[in-house]
């Protein structure tokens, strides 16, 4: 399956991803998750798309667009991905319609995970993120066993850079103004479905699975 999975800052995007790229056995592509690696090494991506992330803003569609056409590519994604963040614009979208066009695939579903704004910034504040594994949790909604360390392999708990409140407002602003109009450009194709992304994340999954069977 190729799936795309969109929605505001802490929709619960990337939690549900990994639920289901492990049932699907296809890997979840974030384009968050693979800049914040480039901004850890600091590669001259990373250091690029720094400071647009720690603005609150997009990083530059260039660089996205230029990561997804190279990873769609890679071994592992030849039976399909999750393209979780990605297309975040008009014209991201458009490149990836060109891009699958070129290697003569399309794309299954396109998911919107909606969730109203009152929640939002709740969830993005109280997440917390292991640096070591990449797990992740909530300090109200889904936490840690242990105060502040990771589940998996109990490494300390940081907060990401971009989940402080007033970064979040600033996200949340961005995707209104540039990710929201995205909706339009799907929401006319048969492979669209909306989903509600409040209640518990067992009930949102249950949604999802009925939204992709
Ligand atoms: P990215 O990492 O993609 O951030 P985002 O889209 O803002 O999404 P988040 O990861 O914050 O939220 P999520 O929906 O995955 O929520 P999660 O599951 O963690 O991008 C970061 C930055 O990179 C961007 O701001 C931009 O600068 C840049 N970037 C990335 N892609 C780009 C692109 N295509 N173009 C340009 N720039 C790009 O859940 C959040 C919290 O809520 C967690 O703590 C979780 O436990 C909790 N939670 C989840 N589900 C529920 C539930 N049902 N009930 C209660 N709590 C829940």
């Amino acid at each position: 399956m190729r799936l795309v999975f969109m929605g505001p800052p802490g929709a619960g995007k990337g939690t549900q991803a990994r639920q289901i790229c492990e049932a699907q056995s296809i890997p979840q592509v974030s384009t968050g998750d693979i800049l914040r690696a480039a901004v850890k090494t600091k590669t001259a991506m990373g250091l690029e798309a720094k400071r647009y992330m720690d603005a609150g803003g997009l990083v530059p569609d260039e660089v996205v667009i230029g990561i997804i056409r190279d990873r769609v590519q890679e071994p592992d994604a030849q039976g399909g991905y999750l393209l979780d963040g990605f297309p975040r614009t008009v014209a991201q979208a458009e490149a990836l319609d060109a891009l699958l066009k070129e290697l003569g695939s399309g794309l299954d579903r396109v998911i919107d995970l909606a969730v109203p704004d009152a929640d939002l910034i709740g969830r993005l504040t109280g997440r917390r993120t292991c640096p070591a594994c990449g797990w992740g949790c909530h300090v109200l909604f889904a936490p840690p066993k242990t105060k502040d360390k990771c589940d998996q392999c109990g490494a300390a708990l940081i907060q990401r850079a971009d989940d402080s409140e007033a970064t979040a407002k600033k996200r949340l602003a961005t995707y209104h103004a540039q990710t929201a109009p995205l909706l339009d450009y799907y929401k006319s194709r048969p492979i669209f479905r909306s989903v509600k992304g409040v209640g518990s994340m067992d009930e949102v999954n249950k949604r999802l699975r009925e939204a992709l069977a």
